[in-house]
Parts: C-alpha cells; sequence; structure tokens
C-alpha cells in the first residue's frame, strides 16, 4: 500500500438492518392532544404529530420549547398528563421506558447518559441486555445455545463499531473520549438496542464541524440506505434542513407548525420565533 493510501475500514450494512421491510421495523407513531405539566410550568400543551415508518422527522424549537420533554413522553420517561401516545397502534402512555425498549424504541440523550467509567464495548454491551434470551443457569454453564447467542451479539456490536468507525476507541474508557465521539457511542448504544424508531435528542452538541460530517452521514445512511425511523431534536439548522424529511416546530411548549425544510424556512410564524419580529425582518 502506498503512502498516501489511507486505510478505510470495512463499512457494510450491519446485519440488524438485514429484516429492514418486516414488521419487526415498523415504526408507525401517533401523538395525540398531549400536554405535560410541571406544577405552573406548561412545557407541552395539546402536541398532536406522527411519524411514518422510514421518516426522519426533525423537531425544533427555541430553548425550553418542549422538545426534550416531548422526546420523554414518548419514550416513557415522563408521563402527559393528558393525550395519548400510540406506537404501531398499542397505546404506549403509561408504559414505563424500559418496557418501550423491548417494542423497539431507542433513544439517546441530551447530556450524555452513558457509563464513563466503562470501555465503549462495554457500553454498547450492557444494550444488548434486552435481547439476551437465556437466563443465569445456562450463563453458569455456558451451554452451547448461550454461546451461539453471544457470538451473535458480538457480531451485531463489532458491526456497529466498523459502522460508526469506532474501532480504535473499543477498549477506551467512555469517559476518557472527547465530547463528540462520547455522543457517536451513545448512537451505538442506541442501534444496539435494535429500535425500530430512534430518538436522538441534540445529537450534534458540542461537536466540532469534522465530527458533524460524520454524523451526518451516519444518520442519512441510517435513514435512506436503510430505512431507519427516526425522530431528531437539534439545533443546528443548516443540519437539520439538510436531513429531515419534514420538521414539526414548538414554542412554549405549542405545536406552532410542520411542514418540509422548504416550508418551514420561509414560515413567518418559525421565523418570529427564533429571530423576533418577521415584518422587521
Ligand atoms: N423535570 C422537570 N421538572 C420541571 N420542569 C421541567 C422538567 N423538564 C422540563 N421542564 C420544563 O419544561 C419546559 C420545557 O423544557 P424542555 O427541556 O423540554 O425544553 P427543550 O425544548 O428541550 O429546551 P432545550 O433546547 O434547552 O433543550 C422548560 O420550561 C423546563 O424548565
Ligand atoms: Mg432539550
Amino acid at each position: 500500500m502506498d503512502k498516501g493510501t489511507v486505510m478505510k475500514a470495512f463499512r457494510g450494512r450491519p446485519s440488524i438492518y438485514d429484516r429492514c421491510q418486516t414488521e419487526v421495523r415498523s415504526a408507525d407513531l401517533t401523538v395525540t392532544g398531549v400536554s405535560l405539566r410541571f406544577g405552573g410550568v406548561v412545557a407541552l400543551s395539546d402536541i398532536n404529530l406522527s411519524v411514518k415508518t422510514g421518516e426522519l422527522l426533525a423537531v425544533i424549537g427555541p430553548n425550553g420549547a418542549g422538545k426534550t420533554s416531548l422526546l420523554n413522553c414518548i419514550t416513557g420517561f415522563y408521563r402527559p398528563q393528558e393525550g395519548a401516545i400510540l406506537f404501531n397502534g398499542q397505546n404506549i402512555t403509561r408504559k414505563p421506558a424500559h418496557s418501550l425498549v423491548k417494542i423497539g424504541i431507542g433513544r439517546t440523550f441530551q447530556n450524555i447518559e452513558l457509563f464513563p467509567g466503562m470501555t465503549v464495548l462495554s457500553n454498547l454491551y450492557l444494550a444488548r441486555h434486552t435481547h439476551c434470551g437465556y437466563g443465569f443457569g445456562p450463563a453458569c454453564l455456558y451451554l452451547p445455545a448461550v454461546r451461539r447467542e453471544e457470538i451473535r451479539h458480538r457480531r451485531i456490536l463489532e458491526e456497529i463499531i466498523d459502522f460508526l468507525e469506532i474501532q480504535s476507541l473499543r477498549n477506551k474508557p467512555v469517559g476518557a473520549l472527547p465530547y463528540g465521539m462520547m455522543k457517536r457511542v451513545e448512537l451505538g448504544r442506541a442501534l444496539a438496542l435494535e429500535p425500530a424508531l430512534l430518538v436522538l435528542d441534540e445529537p450534534f452538541a458540542g461537536m466540532n464541524l469534522e465530527e458533524k460530517e460524520d454524523m451526518v452521514r451516519f444518520l442519512l445512511e441510517l435513514n435512506r440506505s436503510w430505512g431507519q425511523t427516526m425522530i431528531l431534536v437539534e439545533h443546528d439548522m443548516s443540519i437539520v434542513m439538510s436531513i429531515a424529511g419534514r420538521i414539526v416546530v414548538l414554542n412554549f411548549g405549542e405545536k406552532l407548525t410542520e411542514g418540509t425544510p422548504e416550508e418551514i424556512v420561509r414560515h413567518p410564524d418559525v421565523i418570529k420565533a427564533y429571530l423576533g419580529d418577521a415584518d422587521a425582518i
């Protein structure tokens, strides 16, 4: 190999997407009339939206608009006082977060929630817990079925590590990584859950330009090549406008509008919410 050639990792399609077109990947979400209050603070007020399988929906809005609260309702971390959330026709409004992971909703957090003292591989490995089919006894005896399952878990994790190009970080403690890389590991952990619906809360926050470009590439490949359904909350408008299929805008806990990126960027209410008086602009 000549000196100028850059070694690129093999980046095939992770086998978690082999079942792309089946009902396993079905992720139709409907949010109807959801309201959430914290004492006198109205975090969400009568929110209606839907996500269809294969879509990349972005949720935007100024600070405190209720974006994270909405994601927390969808992923079972908050319980709205009013309204209903249906996932593939099933009412999930009152279901706890761990049971939503089992039916295919995986997420990342605005403030990274990884185990900093554990290695990258161990953090990803923990996510496979939901797909663990064997009990304590067979695990202690390391029966052939356990061995086969462990090999499958390991293969899936290595594919995700390859896809996210974090091979060299595999055995590093997460706490020692730069912030942008932690965000990438957190995406890896969410992917290891094999989510039908991937929910991402500000995955680009704190990243430098190169890290953002890589993340855009990963998200586009997940969504456009492999049909991964996603809800993305993000402040970086240039990224949102270039990757989202549809955008929902929140402001002061209310849904301001929704539409394609082209519609949203020209919408006077959106301009007003972000920049002040639209007429003056
Ligand atoms: N656990 C909580 N307890 C009390 N108030 C909360 C809680 N979570 C959210 N809020 C309030 O709800 C409102 C919406 O907050 P939220 O975090 O959803 O906004 P956001 O759109 O994600 O903002 P940002 O862009 O800054 O992340 C805020 O007024 C916030 O203070
Ligand atoms: Mg937030």
